[in-house]
């Protein structure tokens, strides 16, 4: 069939598996010509089909020859329907993998639930017996709990007052005031139920009573600061009460693993165009003002070049180069003074109008629509395609 994008609000309803597969072989390329000294070997990346956790996989994978499991939630293909991109995505990685001679195999199914919890344990001591670094990199609205089956939805509000700022909707370069109210009832114990940290210390926990993690084993979770702008419905709303529970519960993971030197770490990422952050209001404005100052500065990083540098220069390196709170920062660049200073100065210039100049909001949508396997280099969109792409190491 031909695929076309098929937008919906801030979502696309529809992906191209040879965009995908592209984006895909050039992560490949980038990790193979940055190779990790004493990588990771065998590793367990929950969250491993998009963003931050496929970058992760394919860094593992080129970077120190891994052996990788990947869990994800994905839709399949149907006849005329395409995957989601987390599949095609996971298709072009273990197809590419396994032509290597790298171990790749993935579960499709709800990170959260016992079944996918045991499905996994199972599979690694079946096939790689002790791994030494899982990767936590889950962004889900909502997670059922495994135990009570209880159904948490999380929320992006302010948590006290009512947040007004502009935003933009990236499709038409509108930019607008918008408020949001501010949160109520549960809103924050249930933001903290799906993207806390309860569900990383339930894996690390099963995992470890069941002996599958090895001496020096590592864990590290992603997590978001950002600037003073999104201060109020990012990082002191409901999700940033959430990040503060996942990045307590690093302390408490490294607590519990003591006896196999093992390590629980957050690391705090960039801000990038994903499917999770197109979502969160505010958010796509700024980023559309960040992109154009690091790329002016010539220091834009994507997922796969920020995880290389957390491999590279953090994690492998012996010099995590924690922060006061103990939590490694790749999002050091992103964060420097001369940068926030452009961007907060850009931000009360930016309306409709001065956006296309003074931000990068092409960047923002090319890099939307790369998501989706759209607009990506060298892929010829008028050429027939098939749908019905299989995941070689699917169980
Ligand atoms: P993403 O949407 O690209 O990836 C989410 C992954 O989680 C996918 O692999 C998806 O299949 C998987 N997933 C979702 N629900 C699942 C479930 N129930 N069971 C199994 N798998 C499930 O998101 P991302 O932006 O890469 O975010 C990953 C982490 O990085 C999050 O913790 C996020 O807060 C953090 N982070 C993101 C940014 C950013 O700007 N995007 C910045 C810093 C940190
Ligand atoms: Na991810």
């Amino acid at each position: 069939m031909i695929i076309e994008p098929k937008t919906r609000g801030f979502i696309c309803l529809t992906s191209h598996p040879v965009g995908c597969e592209q984006n895909v072989l050039s992560q490949i390329d980038y990790i193979k010509s940055n190779p990790t000294t004493n990588g990771p070997k065998k590793v367990l990346v929950i969250g491993a089909s998009t963003g931050f956790g496929l970058a992760s996989r394919i860094t593992s994978a080129y970077g120190s020859n891994a052996s990788t499991i990947g869990v994800f939630f994905e839709k399949p293909p149907t006849e005329g329907r395409p995957a989601s991109p987390g599949w095609y995505n996971s298709a072009a990685f273990e197809t590419q993998a396994h032509k290597d001679g790298l171990y790749a195999k993935s579960i499709n199914g709800d990170a959260f639930s016992n079944e996918i919890k045991a499905q996994t344990l199972k599979l690694i001591q079946d096939d790689l017996g002790k791994i030494d670094m899982v990767i936590y990199s889950l962004a889900s609205p909502v997670r059922t709990h495994p135990d009570t089956g209880e159904r948490f939805k999380s929320v992006l509000k302010p948590i006290g007052e009512t947040f007004t700022n502009n935003t933009v909707d990236f499709h038409t370069g509108v930019v607008k005031e918008i408020s949001i109210e501010p949160c109520s009832g549960d809103d924050i114990d249930n933001t903290i139920a799906v993207m806390g940290g309860e569900d990383w210390k339930m894996w690390i926990d099963l995992l470890k009573s069941a002996d599958v993690l090895s001496e020096d084993f590592k864990t590290v979770a992603y997590s978001y600061i950002g600037p003073s702008l999104t201060e109020a419905v990012y990082r002191k709303g409901t999700i940033g009460r959430a990040k503060d529970h996942l990045e307590a519960t690093a302390f408490e993971i490294t607590d519990s693993l003591k006896d196999i030197n093992g390590k629980g770490y957050v690391s705090v990422n960039k801000a990038l165009v994903t499917q999770a952050s197109s979502a969160i209001p505010v958010i796509p404005l700024y980023i559309s003002l960040l992109y154009k100052v690091m790329k002016e500065e010539g220091i834009h990083e994507g997922c796969i070049e920020q995880i290389e540098r957390l491999f590279n220069e953090r994690l492998y390196a012996e010099d995590l180069q924690l922060d006061a709170e103990g939590r490694i920062r790749i999002d050091d660049w992103e964060m420097r003074d001369d940068i926030q200073a452009k961007v907060l100065e850009l931000w009360k210039e930016a309306t409709t109008e001065t956006l296309p100049n003074i931000g990068d909001l092409d960047g923002y949508k090319t890099d939307f629509f790369n998501l989706f396997g759209f607009n990506v280099d060298g892929v010829d969109y008028d050429k027939d395609v098939n749908e019905m792409v299989a995941i070689p190491g699917l169980q």
